[in-house]
């Protein structure tokens, strides 16, 4: 507990989130450079079952998406949420609850994955039992936010908390609709639905939990943490609420852009291509948003690797949402998918955006919650550009790939045979794997540079006592 403003705060729970965000983001990128290495040398699998690419692959999936992702979005929610309502967590029990309870979903995926044990639906692989302690940690942290917010001591709700809990909502719905399933026994099951309604309703829930999870929950990070860098109040209020409503209403009909030339009905294929299309400007609303936050102060990024992060992490953003919309174009995805442009664009998402905006909002959090400064700032620097060359190599290696396997399998001869073999194809992808994993490589050693940084960090901490600097600016940010 903590107090400023005569206001205990719980921080007990964002601290511990926060370093099971860094921890997890460790595990979750390793077994990543596993399977990269994996691609690239295939007896790297050693004929061992628990430790071939097809179990691992989920294994990294779940752990950077719901472990390090997760970890982040649930420390910053609760740092953010009692920040801006000055208000103490509501119902600190049930808060350590969903720290522990989602420790546990960590630890059971951690095992059954490369178990075998799958319910084969990607990003929502994990079997029946554990979808239902999901569903109860999940609902307990919803009790926990919302009620939070019920108890503001001021009337606004901070447009961060906006984006906190539509994720929240939306997750709960879509892991609940999307995980209907008939257990046959103990860590077995069947979907409910069936052929394309499966597929349909997989996507409608894969889609958004890029939409929810991997964006309006980071959005919300966004949305406070910029501000308190830059110190100053985000660029545009109104096209704050105009971003978020946008962003809501758009997301959920896109899904069925991952189905392109499948038996899906047609007019669903080109309805989800249109409103993908459409995504382009909420998405892009919300970057010009946070990037113009730094407008007059720019000079800052000089000389703040912080800043640099979250700023980097929007341009990202920006080229994500960019490349997806142009992605989903029904000529453009039948180039694209099932290439590694689609694995380029999904990093650059989730390293640029995802990984960086967590890891800038980290560094601001840290010195926050354990009363001192950052150990090192050239240490932050270093891991500012060991991150970004490290996701430019990642990225661009397989945009060139993606390309490159398009073209090489729809080349036909004059006689209409393929021009080139499976083989062939795969054979000119190896040098890509090798500067992916490199990239990977680089992303990674930024990470054991945090750990370090941060161990440092904490062992300087001071007793406790809010920083009242920070209370008297998040005023200025709020109005
Ligand atoms: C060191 C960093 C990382 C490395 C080396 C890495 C490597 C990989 C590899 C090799 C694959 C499989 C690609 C394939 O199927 O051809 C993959 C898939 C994936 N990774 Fe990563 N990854 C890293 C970080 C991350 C992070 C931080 C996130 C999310 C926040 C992420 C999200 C994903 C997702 C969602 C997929 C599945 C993509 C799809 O099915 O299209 N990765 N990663
Ligand atoms: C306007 C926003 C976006 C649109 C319209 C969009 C569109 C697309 C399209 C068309 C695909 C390829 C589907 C296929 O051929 O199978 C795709 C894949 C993917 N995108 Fe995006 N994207 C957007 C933003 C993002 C962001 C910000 C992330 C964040 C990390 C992201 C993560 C992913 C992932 C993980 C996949 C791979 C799904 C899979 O097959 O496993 N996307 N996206």
């Amino acid at each position: 507990m903590n107090e400023s403003e005569n206001i205990l705060y719980n921080y007990k729970v964002v601290k511990q989130f926060t370093i099971m965000a860094v921890v997890w983001g460790i595990v979750g990128m390793l077994v990543g450079l596993i399977i990269a290495a994996q691609l690239a040398w295939p007896h790297l699998n050693f004929d061992t079952p628990w430790f071939s690419y097809g179990r691992l692959r989920p294994l990294h999936t779940n752990a950077v998406i719901f472990a390090f992702g997760g970890c982040a979005l649930f420390a910053s929610s609760y740092y953010v949420v009692q920040r801006t309502c000055k208000a103490p967590l509501a119902f600190p029990g049930l808060a350590s609850f969903t720290f522990w309870g989602w420790q546990l979903v960590i630890l059971l995926a951690v095992i059954s994955l490369p178990m075998g044990f799958t319910s084969t639906k990607e990003y929502a692989e994990l079997e029946w039992p554990i979808d239902i302690l999901i569903t109860i940690v999940w609902v307990c942290y919803a009790i926990v936010f919302f009620s939070t917010i019920a108890q503001r001591k001021i009337s606004h709700i901070y447009v961060a908390n906006w984006f906190f809990g539509a994720f929240i909502i939306t997750i709960a719905v879509l892991h609940i609709v999307n995980n209907l399933e008939y257990p046959v026994y103990w860590m077995k099951s069947y979907s409910i639905y069936a052929g394309s309604v499966d597929a349909m309703v997989q996507w409608w829930y894969g889609h958004n939990a890029v939409g929810f999870y991997l964006t309006a929950g980071f959005l919300g990070m966004m949305y406070y943490f910029i501000p308190i860098q830059a110190e100053r109040p985000v660029y545009s209020y109104r096209l704050s609420i105009v971003h978020f409503w946008a962003l809501i209403g758009v997301y959920m009909w896109a899904g069925p852009h991952h189905l392109h030339y499948s038996a899906l009905p047609d007019w669903a294929q080109s309805l989800g291509m249109v409103f993908s299309i459409i995504l382009l400007a909420p998405s892009w609303g919300g970057m010009i948003n946070g990037v113009m936050t730094l407008s007059g102060a720019w000079d800052k990024l000089r000389t703040d690797p912080v800043l640099r992060f979250l700023i980097v992490a929007l341009t990202f953003y920006g080229m994500a949402t960019f490349e997806g919309p142009v992605m989903s174009i029904k000529t453009v995805n039948a180039l694209s998918h099932d290439t590694d442009w689609t694995i380029g664009h999904v990093h650059s998402g989730a390293l640029g955006w995802v990984a960086m905006i967590t890891i800038g909002s980290i560094y601001v959090l840290l010195p926050r919650l354990f009363n001192t400064k950052m150990y090192s700032q050239s240490l932050i620097y270093l891991h500012f550009w060991l991150s970004t060359i490290g996701t430019v190599f990642y990225i661009t290696a397989m945009w060139i790939a993606g390309v490159m396997q398009g073209l090489m399998w729809r080349a036909m001869n004059d006689d209409g045979t393929l021009t080139y073999t499976f083989v062939e194809a795969l054979e000119a992808t190896h040098p890509y794997y090798i500067i992916r994993l490199l990239g990977g490589v680089l992303f990674f050693l930024g990470m054991l540079v945090m750990a370090y940084n941060m161990v440092k960090t904490i062992q300087s901490r001071r007793p406790c006592a809010e920083d009242l600097a920070h209370a008297h600016h998040f005023k200025q940010v709020m109005v």
